[in-house]
This record gives structure tokens, sequence and C-alpha cells, in this order.
């Protein structure tokens, strides 16, 4: 697989950092690094991560398959992460993610038709103290009411 200079970069200060034959620490991070950049994890990006960290493409499969981060479906331009976890729930996380859904127009782990916008209802992201909680790429939104995400959407919207 090619990727950009920048992503090579990214790769080999990545395997440097890790001791000979401990290069499957390496996995996850990679994943994440070429997910950013390719936009979803294909059987050809698994091969490509086993081949460089030195493992078998199922071990891959599996990580990606445990971790709901790792998408092997193209997400959209902000993936709208809800938690409906227990914190959350108590707060109106499922009301939360329900009012995402009729608002984007999509289910969960859907894209828009426009590849704008994706949908998951997700387990804790972490931020149990302030929910309900909501992740969209890599920002996190605490306290979220659905005023508060339709104003989101809506900057968002406005940016694309
Ligand atoms: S339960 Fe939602 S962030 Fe932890």
């Amino acid at each position: 697989m090619t990727f950009s200079p920048d992503l090579e970069a990214r790769f080999a200060k990545l395997l440097e950092s890790y001791p000979p034959g401990r290069t499957r620490s390496a996995v996850v991070p990679m994943l994440l690094y070429a997910q950013d950049e390719v936009g979803h994890i294909s059987h050809e990006l698994i091969e490509e991560v086993a081949r460089r960290c030195k493992v078998t493409p199922l071990q891959v499969d599996e990580v990606v398959g445990y971790y709901s981060m790792l998408h092997k479906k193209p997400q959209g331009k902000v993936h709208v992460q809800v938690c409906t976890n227990i914190s959350c729930l108590i707060d109106g996380g499922e009301e939360l993610f329900q009012h995402a859904s009729k608002t984007l127009g999509i289910g969960n782990k859907e894209t828009t038709p426009d590849g704008q916008f994706s949908l998951e209802e997700v387990e804790c992201i972490g931020a149990c103290s302030w929910a309900p909680a909501i992740q969209m790429n890599y920002d996190f939104h605490h306290h979220v009411t659905p005023e508060k995400l339709d104003k989101l959407i809506d900057e968002l919207r406005r940016k694309q």
C-alpha cells in the first residue's frame, strides 16, 4: 500500500520506538494513523500493518474487531459517537442518541448520503463525570443536550 510521506514518517518513528520483537505494540497506533489518512480499515490495510508489525493478518483483524474506534466501513467526515453507557444513560444518553439519529437522518453505524456525518452508539468514552458525553472525531463534548448537539452539528455543516 502507498501512504503519504508524512504517514510513512510516522510509521517509521513508531516502529523505532519499540524494541526488536515488540513491534506488535505498534499495531493499534499504526491502524489509527492509517485510518485517519485512508478513511477506514480495509483487508489490504490489515495485511500491510501485519507485515510492518511482524504479526499475522488474523492478529490485526482481531484487534480491529475489539476496538470500537477502528472501522472497517468508511465513516463520515465527522464521526459522531454518542455514549449510552450507564452514567450517560442515566443523564439522557439514550434520548441524545435518538435525537442525533433523527437530526442526522441515519441510524447506528450509518453514514449520511453526502458522507459528511456518521453516527455510532458507543460504550463509555471516559467522560462519565460530565455525562451525557459525545465524541466528534477526536473532540469530546460534555453535558450535551439535544439543543447543544444541534448547534454543534449546524456549526460543522457550515464549515464543510
Ligand atoms: S458512561 Fe458515558 S462517558 Fe462514561
